[in-house]
């Protein structure tokens, strides 16, 4: 959703904007380009092998793109360290590149046979998907699958995988996928998510602390944009949406932003035809309120 990015940050030239998940840097560079010719870019990762592929991309920007191996969560600091108390605009990308899904090697798909990690980044993260598994109690993994994964078979698969961790410790993908579809009564289908989609997703945002660090990460978010500055969040599923929609309405009552559209806007059907994985995006948008102005005054997009 590159072209609904530009135009909910509305990127001017000369400007400072962050992209707090800077993945590939595919965005990074649209913003660069579109700033230019001096606009700059903080870009955040807690990846470090995409922030290295970002630093790859960007490089031809030179001093304009700044970046930093963190957790968005960290962003408040950050901008301390950059000597800048306000930006004009932030995006966050949520969720996982096609990267970290299909090459990364740590276990963030179902589809092949990979050492159970999940970590996005393993230079501080010390709990991969493999330990938790293998030492969580059986409540609180039962917990996991149903608030984390909204998985109907919640209970039935905890018990399964407290059961087949005494035989063997798990390690693999493959290993999780098995005794997920032992626990349930339903065979994997074409038609329908594959069964242990849900395990998985409640894995990874367990292991990531993926909605906490968001909670933490969009109030500093709010609080580092210039009046009339803009905050674009694209998000993949339901619990990390609401959570987004929820502090912007609050925002939106206590008077600091503006929202851009009341409905979220999504991908175009030409879009997830040439990039499926984007089918479930969901892209909202605020505008922070200027001192002293009506905030219903300006609509946009
Ligand atoms: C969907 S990708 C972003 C893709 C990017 N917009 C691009 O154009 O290439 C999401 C990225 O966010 C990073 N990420 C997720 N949660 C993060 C967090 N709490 N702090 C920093 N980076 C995070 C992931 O490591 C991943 O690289």
């Amino acid at each position: 959703m590159v072209a609904e990015v530009l135009q909910g940050l509305q990127v001017q030239p000369d400007r400072t904007y962050v992209d707090a998940t800077v993945g590939l840097g595919g965005h990074a560079e649209a913003i660069l380009q579109q700033s230019s010719p001096t606009g700059r870019l903080i870009g955040l990762d807690q990846d470090p092998v995409n922030l290295a592929k970002a630093r790859a991309r960007l490089q031809p920007f030179g001093s304009r793109a700044l970046l930093f191996h963190c957790n968005f969560k960290q962003l408040t600091e950050v901008l301390e360290r950059c000597h800048l108390t306000a930006v004009a605009g932030i995006l966050v990308d949520l969720g996982l590149s096609m990267e970290q899904l299909k090459v990364s090697g740590r276990g963030f798909s179902f589809g092949g046979d990979e050492p159970l990690d999940m970590r996005m980044n393993p230079e501080t993260q010390t709990q991969t998907a493999a330990e938790l598994l293998n030492t969580w109690p059986e409540a609180d993994l039962s917990r996991i699958f149903w608030e984390l994964g909204e998985e109907r078979w919640a209970r039935r698969i905890a018990r399964r995988v407290v059961q087949a961790r005494r035989q063997r410790p798990f390690q693999t993908t493959a290993q999780l996928v098995q005794t997920v579809l032992q626990a349930i009564p339903v065979k994997p289908s074409s038609r329908r998510l594959h069964p242990a989609t849900r395990v998985f997703q409640a894995l990874r945002l367990a292991v990531n602390q993926e909605l906490e660090h968001l909670a933490e990460f969009l109030p500093q978010a709010i609080a580092a944009l210039v009046p009339q500055g803009r905050l674009v969040v694209i998000a993949y599923h339901s619990l990390e949406d609401r959570i987004v929609k929820h502090t912007f309405l609050q925002a939106e009552k206590a008077g600091q932003v503006r929202r851009c559209q009341k409905k979220p806007l999504r991908p175009t059907p030409a879009e997830v035809q040439r990039n499926p994985s984007a089918r479930s995006a969901k892209l909202r948008c605020v505008v922070k309120t200027a001192p002293g102005t009506d905030s219903a005054r300006e609509e946009v997009m």
